[in-house]
């Protein structure tokens, strides 16, 4: 087969440098770096770049909370961030931050050619101002009452109790989430880009690209609710690059970060022989260029994007490719149910190769959700993997050791069933190439079956104990090696570890698949090893149990006053709250009469609390602050009215009160002398 080689760059989006990677995050770099894995497999030249994104106003106020400039922190959120993408395999080419000098580079040249052609307007603009603070406030950090409903404590651009979206001046007793202060109006002058100038172009655009239907009608909708100019500029402070012409104005984050892409790959450019970046980027590139992205950023990338790259000069992405958000066990991920997972603390109890497994299984090509459910994901891999693809392995390499040296037959036997194999790859590649990569798992399970049926009816471990039937047993068990090995060619894209160790049993340099794969004959093979653990049941309980958020640890840690602020990743810090809400708290002097470790779980203790006239089971995270013999016979304070919380190890029926930064620093709060298990507290 002649294929015309391809030269490819591929894109995921940029992860903002002020939290970890989770399972939702890696949806979207695992299916980017499966179809990256498959190009290069399929012998294309595939580069594959992305970045930490370290600009903005969250990333500034976090540094400042922790008493560090933001460059400590944003290198550290990157090794952070690369030890996690490296333990789940994804094969970048380069990892770069925005906050660099190619990047810098990039958004003022982008800038100023758009100013030069006339894309730039500057108004003056009335926004919400800190007077303590001394900053202008983005709009997610004023909270007041909504303007609608009257619901209290509702960020500054909607209401999340009726829907409603509105300006911040128009919210009703507005504070500032980061001093607590009463915003004031201030005037201060802007820079717009013009994204209305570019409204044929990216009709054109959008059609040649061929978007996802889902966001095809999306993008109908913002045509017909009309293109608005795009505020690019921000006031000092900020932690950003200073636009060019206008000291003191800096680019507001999402101007500069998807030149983040041209960034890192310049960067790439510059250490990398016959990498050229004009190639990629010139205006008549004939390289492709594509973003994998999740479907809330769908804006920025099919409007601002292109345009940007249009106004400037540059070549457009051949496409942009949205995914769906992730849930779990068919909800929102959420901390309190354990199910907030984090990527080092899956990595730290499951093979990667497991999820990278599970998501192909589940990913389309086009925009909907998608679930993770954790019993779903353990019959999945186990039946899958481990059920079907590994033990054709099993079955067969058993007698090639044993009975022929290692060494696999001259000749095929089933000629006609191993190129039904390879000519079913050709669909398979195909899936691939789509992005239907649930489609491609499928096909590949199926073969897989085939496969085993085979083996099944010709029943090698009968065989193997008649006389005179050697050469079928080294037929049939080759047969089955070499229909193995076609499988873990088309699996090589999701499972790469997977697949370097089945290199070595195989004793070959790379599992390819470019044209016809033909059989491995006469070859000696290496001693076979198990490849592959079935998933057990207690490492996602141990999943779960780590990442149970307890309140403790849900407090911020450096506060100085009271806030109710957004973080990265979506959860909520409490604000304050009224004297009745606070009432309601049943506080209650409890004996600790039993404590014990937890199986499967890091943090947790499980402690059995006498509470007087009732007792109660609670699981507490503070294992790593206390042994369990310590606790008996110790007194506490517990909320004896909380909610019982169902947990993978049982329910939880109230919450005993600790306090202190965390690790062995958590201290239970102790009652003076004098408190009797039983009494409340007042
Ligand atoms: O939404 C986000 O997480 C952004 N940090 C994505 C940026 S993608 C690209 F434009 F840089
Ligand atoms: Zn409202």
């Amino acid at each position: 087969m002649t294929q015309n080689l391809r030269k490819i760059l591929v894109t995921s989006a940029l992860p903002y440098a002020n939290g970890p990677i989770h399972l939702g995050h890696l949806v979207e770099y695992i299916q980017t770096d499966i179809w990256v894995r498959f190009q290069r497999l399929r012998g294309h030249s595939c580069t594959y770049v992305c970045a930490d994104d370290a600009h903005g106003t969250p990333i500034m106020l976090r540094a400042q909370g922790e008493g560090i400039e933001p460059e400590e922190l944003i290198a550290r959120i990157s090794a952070e961030h690369q030890a996690d993408f490296q333990g789940f395999d994804i094969g970048f080419d380069n990892y770069y931050s925005t906050h660099s000098d190619e990047n810098q580079h990039f958004a003022s040249l982008v800038y100023i050619r758009l100013r030069d052609a006339g894309h730039i307007a500057k108004r003056t603009i009335t926004q919400a101002y800190d007077p303590e603070k001394e900053m202008f406030l983005p709009d997610r950090f004023i909270r007041g009452c909504c303007p609608k409903c009257g619901a209290e404590d509702q960020y500054g651009d909607s209401c999340e109790m009726c829907g409603a979206t509105y300006n911040p001046t128009d919210l009703v007793n507005p504070v500032s989430a980061i001093s607590g202060a009463t915003p004031i109006e201030k005037d201060s002058e802007h820079y717009f880009f013009k994204l209305g100038d570019f409204e044929q172009m990216l009709k054109g655009w959008i059609s040649e690209s061929k978007v996802q239907n889902g966001i095809a009608s999306k993008l109908n909708e913002w045509f017909e609710s009309g293109l608005n100019d795009w505020d690019i500029s921000r006031d000092a402070p900020y932690f950003g690059f200073e636009i060019p012409d206008a000291p003191g104005k800096y680019f507001y984050v999402w101007l500069d970060a998807p030149i983040g892409y041209m960034a890192s790959f310049q960067n790439l450019c510059d250490r990398t022989e016959g990498l050229e970046f004009d190639d990629y980027w010139g205006a008549d590139s004939s390289a492709e260029v594509y973003h994998f992205i999740g479907k809330d950023i769908a804006y920025f990338h099919t409007l601002f994007w292109p345009a940007m790259l249009e106004g400037a000069g540059f070549r457009k992405p051949n496409g942009v490719y949205c995914h769906g958000f992730l849930t779990v066990n068919g909800q929102k991920m959420s901390k309190s149910r354990g199910t907030f997972v984090m990527a080092s603390t899956y990595l730290k109890h499951l093979n990667p190769e497991y999820l990278r497994y599970y998501f192909a299984a589940k990913l389309g090509n086009g925009i909907d959700d998608l679930d993770l459910n954790f019993d779903d994901f353990m019959q999945r891999v186990n039946s899958d993997l481990v059920g079907k693809v590994v033990n054709i392995a099993s079955r067969c390499a058993g007698f090639i050791k044993k009975r022929f040296d290692n060494k696999l037959a001259p000749a095929l036997s089933e000629a006609d069933l191993y190129q039904d194999f390879v000519k079913v790859g050709e669909t398979i590649a195909n899936h691939y190439e789509q992005r239907e990569f649930g489609h491609a798992m499928r096909a590949i399970m199926a073969l897989a079956d085939r496969a085993n049926q085979y083996i099944d009816e010709q029943k090698p471990w009968v065989i193997a104990k008649e006389e005179g039937k050697d050469q079928e047993l080294h037929d049939i068990c080759s047969m089955g090696i070499n229909l193995f090995r076609l499988l873990m060619s088309y699996l090589k894209p999701v499972l790469p570890v997977m697949a370097e160790e089945v290199e070595r049993f195989l004793n070959i340099e790379a599992l390819e698949w470019q044209g016809d794969i033909k059989p491995l004959l006469n070859h000696t093979v290496n001693k076979f090893k198990p490849l592959m653990q079935r998933v057990e049941q207690s490492s996602i309980d141990a999943i779960t149990a780590d990442s149970t958020q307890t309140l403790s640890e849900a407090q911020p840690k450096t506060t100085k006053k009271p806030q109710k602020v957004k973080g990265g990743n979506g959860d909520e810090i409490a604000a304050t709250i009224e004297f009745d809400d606070f009432a309601k708290v049943d506080l209650r002097i409890v004996e600790i009469v039993k404590a014990e470790h937890v199986e499967g779980a890091d943090k947790l203790l499980r402690l059995e609390l006498d509470l007087g006239d009732d007792k109660r089971q609670v699981f507490a995270g503070i294992k790593s602050a206390y042994p369990p013999e310590e606790l008996v016979g110790r007194l506490t304070v517990m909320v004896a009215n909380l909610a019982p919380r169902k947990m993978r190890f049982g329910v939880s029926e109230g919450m005993v009160l600790a306090a202190g930064p965390g690790g062995e620093d958590i201290f239970i709060l102790s009652p003076d002398s004098g408190a009797q298990a039983g009494m409340r507290v007042k």
